[in-house]
């Protein structure tokens, strides 16, 4: 019999070996957490089609479904006592001083573990993101962004039961979703006012994804891996796009209070993203160190800068695009070192030409990924 447990919180980590007998135990639960939102819908009744980006983002959409079951080969993956990630980008080392001195059998594992915390936060980052696009399909003003958000929905299904898959079947292990990522949810989910949901989904939250996932593909060691986090980079490329193209519009509408309100919204998640969103768990489970030290390792050791450049790079432009980097607000981001990325160039995947190319093969998107590893390099390290 499957029973319903309501919980304050997500379970702590998990291992998956006994998965084959939770499943056929009688002792199946559902678990889930409550929140409540004041949702403000709305019926349109104008259908009028116009030839515009949403439709054809819509279109472009249905077009380039994938399917996580059939695109991707399930067996061409690393196993428990490999290194998850290209060695040159095993960095804990430069975090904790006490990697370094493990075997390396020892180092696979811590290595595998902060791999399994990383994705594990994809997953509830995906879940977080399918709730919140459901609640636009009701919330979004016109016809046609109730369609773009009722496709978006299905990609964010697909994105949650792949990395589902992943998790259960490849790493054998999940963890709990990271506090901070999980206040950048909930401002999402909560907020009653539509188009806050819109920046909180389709700039901040999209635009961590995009930066985590494009990392993700350069370093792992996995072919599974790569291409799936390709197949879904190609996904969230596309609702960016629809986000700025919808509120770059809108926003032109709003008053001044409006738009400041909305700035400071974007502020205040851009510093939960800055620094606030990191593994503080294997720290603690394997070298023994409190939170604040973990905290102070991670950001001494710099091993974030360049994740931090990328995510930035693509956040910054876009909230310079709809509008929302203020006077008022400028000198915020200038404090936190952020003001710098607003001139970034527009970045690979957020490109009309990119987005509607048909799939790529695992070998393309293997070279690929190393290309875009090297402009990475680049950019970071040689200016
Ligand atoms: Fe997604
Ligand atoms: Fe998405």
């Amino acid at each position: 019999m499957m029973k319903i447990t309501n919980v304050d919180g997500p379970p702590g980590f998990q291992e998956f070996d006994d998965i084959e007998d939770r499943m056929t135990s009688e002792h199946v639960e559902d678990v889930r957490e409550i929140f409540n939102t004041p949702l403000t819908g709305s019926y349109n009744w104008d259908y009028t089609v116009a030839d515009n980006r949403i439709k054809r983002l819509y279109e472009l959409g249905k077009e380039l479904n994938w399917n996580g079951s059939i695109d991707l080969d399930w067996s061409n993956h690393i196993k428990r006592g490999d290194l998850p990630v290209k060695p040159e980008f095993d960095d804990l080392g430069n975090v904790y001083p006490e990697y370094n001195d493990m075997s390396d059998e020892e180092k696979r594992e811590v290595s595998w573990h902060a791999s399994a915390w990383g994705l594990s936060q994809f997953l509830h980052g995906e879940q977080g993101a399918l709730l919140v696009a459901s609640q636009l399909v009701s919330c979004a003003p016109t016809y046609q962004a109730k369609l773009y958000a009722a496709s978006q929905c299905f990609d964010e299904a697909r994105h949650v039961e792949v990395f589902n898959r992943y998790l259960q079947d490849v790493m054998g292990m999940s963890y709990p979703i990271s506090p901070s990522l999980k206040a950048l949810l909930d401002k999402g989910l909560t907020d009653p006012r539509w188009d806050l949901k819109f920046i909180a989904m389709q700039i901040i939250i999209e635009g961590l994804a995009l930066a985590a996932f494009q990392s993700t593909k350069m370093s792992t060691s996995c072919p599974l891996l790569r291409d799936l986090t390709h197949y879904v980079i190609r996904d969230e490329a596309r609702h960016v796009t629809f986000g700025i193209n919808y509120l770059e519009d809108f926003n032109k509408t709003l008053s001044k209070d409006e738009i400041e309100d909305r700035a400071r919204f974007a502020y205040e998640a851009c510093v939960i993203m800055r620094d606030r969103i990191q593994n503080y768990e294997l720290g603690k489970k394997f070298f023994g160190y409190s939170e604040q030290e973990a905290r102070e390792a991670i950001l001494k050791s710099g091993v974030n800068d360049d994740f931090r450049g990328l995510l930035f790079n693509r956040v910054m432009p876009n909230l310079k695009k709809i509008g929302l980097l203020t006077e008022s607000v400028r000198p915020l981001y200038d404090e936190l070192g952020l003001l710098e990325y607003e001139v970034a160039p527009s970045d690979f995947e957020i490109d009309w030409a990119e987005i509607s190319k048909p799939l790529e093969s695992s070998d393309e998107i293997e070279t690929q990924a190393d290309e875009q590893a090297e402009v990475i390099k680049e950019m970071f390290h040689n200016h």
